[in-house]
Order: C-alpha cells, then structure tokens, then sequence
C-alpha cells in the first residue's frame, strides 16, 4: 500500500469524521498549549523579520489545527501590544494529498470571525505533501508546528514478512508482547531512517534560530509495549483477530495488515536529535493523559477516525467496520477498568543552530 497516496482521517464534517472525533488529540494539543505558545512568544521577541513564516504539518482536517493557529496569532498580538509592531503571518497547512483540506477551507469563514478585532495580515495556504520530503524554500520558515502526526512514519518498515512474503508477526498489526524481535528491529529500523531525515529536512528548511514544537506519540520507556498507545494497538488486533474467528475478516489479509506507526521512548528521540545536529533541544516534556472507563468511546471513535480508511482499503470496503469498533470498545473498557492506561506523548521545543 502506498501510504503517501491512501493515508487519510476520515473526511467532511459526519458522524464518524476526523473533524468530529480528535478530542483526544485536542486534549493532548491543549496540554502542550503553554509550550507552544511561550516557544513562539520568544521567537517573536527575538525575531528581527517583519514577517512570521509558521507550517502546522500533518494538519488533517477539523477543527484542531486552526484553533491552535487562532492561539498562536492572539499569542503574538497580545504581546506585540507592548513590546514590537505585529509582523505579518504566513501560514501554510501541510498534511499528506489525500487530505481533506477542502472541509478545512470551509471552516476559515469561522476562524476569521473568531479572529476579529485582531489587526493583522495573515495569510493561510495549503501544502499538500509528505513532511518526510522537502516542502518549502530554504530558510524561509520560522516556526514549525507538528501535533498528533510525528508518530506515522514514512512506510510500512520492511522486513515484517520471512523469506516465502508470510508474515512473522501473525495475529498482530503492530509490535505486541509476542513479537518476534525481528519486528520490534524492523520498526526501529524505520524510525531511525525517517526522523533523522525528517529533522534533516526542517534544517534546510528553518532560518537559523528558528523553532520547532513537536508533539507526538511515544513510549514510558525501552520496553516495546506498554499499557499506552502499544496497548490500544494491541486491542484493535484482538477486536480483528475476534472478527475473524467469525469469519467477518479474512485471516491472511489479517496477517498482512500492519500499521505504519511507531512510539520511540524519549533515549531514542533525544539520540536521534543529538546525532542529526542541526536543532539544540530547548524542552523535552512527557505527558501522559489517562484513558478511563468514561473515555473509552470517545477514544474507539477517535481510533476508527484515523484507521478507517486503511482498513476498508486493505480488507475491502464492505468490512464491518461498525462491528470491529464495538469490540474495540468493549475491549477498551475492559482494560480501563482492570488498571490504568495512560498514552504517552512528548512535547519536544528545538532550536535550530
Ligand atoms: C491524527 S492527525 C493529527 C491532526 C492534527 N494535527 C491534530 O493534532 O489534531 C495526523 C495527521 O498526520 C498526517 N500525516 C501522517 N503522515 C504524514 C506525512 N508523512 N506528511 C504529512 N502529513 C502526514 C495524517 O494524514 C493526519 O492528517
């Protein structure tokens, strides 16, 4: 599967939509909120342009991404009060083609209401594009922003099938406790080749002094699974391996199904920065919201917003997604009320040198 060409949240405005369904992300965009904002209130003061050049990327749809570009405007406008002119904003949503940005456009009548009474110029243009190739000029960005996004990588990682293409980690679509460790290498492989060359990227595309907040899915620490965002990949593969039991998914197609995702745990993260060399981490914050039994639905709604699409693609459009997500729910709570789960997520600050 070409992930650059199918990998959507779910589009429009509906239901089961992306838009409808990102509290989680919300709750995790609005913890790293006084980071973000206190990053771009010093790059404000520091900034000698007359212009402020911020990408959100991986931006989806919904109403998360221009919430959070109303906070940075108001941000710089309450402080340019006292302190410099306000610059004028250039901003550029970035997320994969197949994004829905037409549902995003829709909403910019709204957010230029909310943005009333605010003097500024402000420009927002699309930028349809993987952030694992280069978007923009050289030097021409001064603030990146990236939430809920970072975890996906470029690719399904190679080497997840033995030498006759059969699966080596049957039953699961991520890494799970009963992996083989061919697995949990072939993951790490492939985050090892994507986030440096993510940072590599931003490097040449960030003007010296330039900051960056990134905010992301990670692990408590170097075991490989955890009762995080590990475990809720592994009840989506038992609420799959239970659909096929009953013959409502095709047990080879179950085998073949696997997530492009990783959570590396912050050694990883803080390595891979340190060894890229292009940004100085300013702030590395863990956070870590906990998904009780009252959020169970609103988290099984949220996963079936963001996996939908992949599902239908790869075992056909007529799947019971329905069916899958009410065992994942049932799954989900079962869990919660056994022990706590909580998702861990990094805030990371860089600086580029
Ligand atoms: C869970 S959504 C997060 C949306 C929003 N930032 C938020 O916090 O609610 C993740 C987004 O990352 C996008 N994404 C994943 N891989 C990407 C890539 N390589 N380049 C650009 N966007 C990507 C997905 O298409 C999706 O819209």
């Amino acid at each position: 599967m070409d992930i650059t060409r199918s990998f959507h949240m779910n589009d429009g405005v509906d239901a089961t939509s992306y838009a409808k369904n990102s509290a989680l992300q919300k709750g995790i965009i609005d913890m790293a909120n006084h980071i973000t904002m206190d990053q771009l209130k010093d790059l404000y003061m520091k900034n000698e342009s007359e212009k402020m050049v911020i990408a959100d990327l991986g931006c989806s749809s919904g109403p998360n991404s221009l919430s959070v570009v109303r906070d940075m405007v108001k941000t710089v406008a309450d402080t340019c009060r006292e302190n410099k002119p306000m610059p004028e904003f250039l901003i550029f949503l970035n997320d994969l083609p197949s994004n829905d940005f037409n549902s995003l456009f829709k909403s910019f009548p709204d957010f230029y209401t909310q943005m009333m009474g605010t003097p500024l110029i402000l420009s927002i243009a699309a930028c349809p594009g993987s952030f694992y190739g280069r978007l923009f000029p050289t030097q021409f960005l001064n603030f990146v922003y990236s939430s809920n996004s970072l975890h996906w990588l470029s690719k399904i990682p190679r080497g997840l099938n033995d030498e006759k293409g059969n699966s080596i980690n049957k039953g699961n679509i991520h890494i799970a406790g009963n992996s083989p460790k061919q697995v949990v290498e072939a993951y790490t492989d492939q985050f090892r080749e994507d986030f440096p060359k993510f940072l590599m990227l931003r490097a040449e595309e960030i003007v010296v002094g330039g900051r960056m907040v990134l905010i992301f899915n990670g692990r408590a620490g170097p075991d490989h699974f955890d009762r995080g965002f590990p475990l809720l990949w592994s009840i989506l593969s038992q609420s799959l391996n239970i659909m096929a039991s009953h013959g409502d998914v095709d047990i080879e197609k179950l085998d073949s199904y696997n997530a492009h995702y990783y959570g590396p745990c912050k050694d990883e993260v803080e390595e891979h920065v340190r060894k890229q060399g292009s940004f100085e981490l300013d702030r590395f914050d863990v956070i870590k919201p906990n998904i009780g039994v009252m959020h169970c639905i609103v988290v099984s709604q949220g996963i079936r917003a963001v996996q939908e699409n992949l599902i239908r693609e790869h075992f056909g459009g007529n799947i019971n997604v329905d069916k899958i997500f009410e065992l994942f729910t049932i799954l989900l709570i079962e869990e919660a009320k056994k022990e706590a789960i909580n998702v861990v997520n990094f805030i990371v600050a860089l600086r580029k040198n």
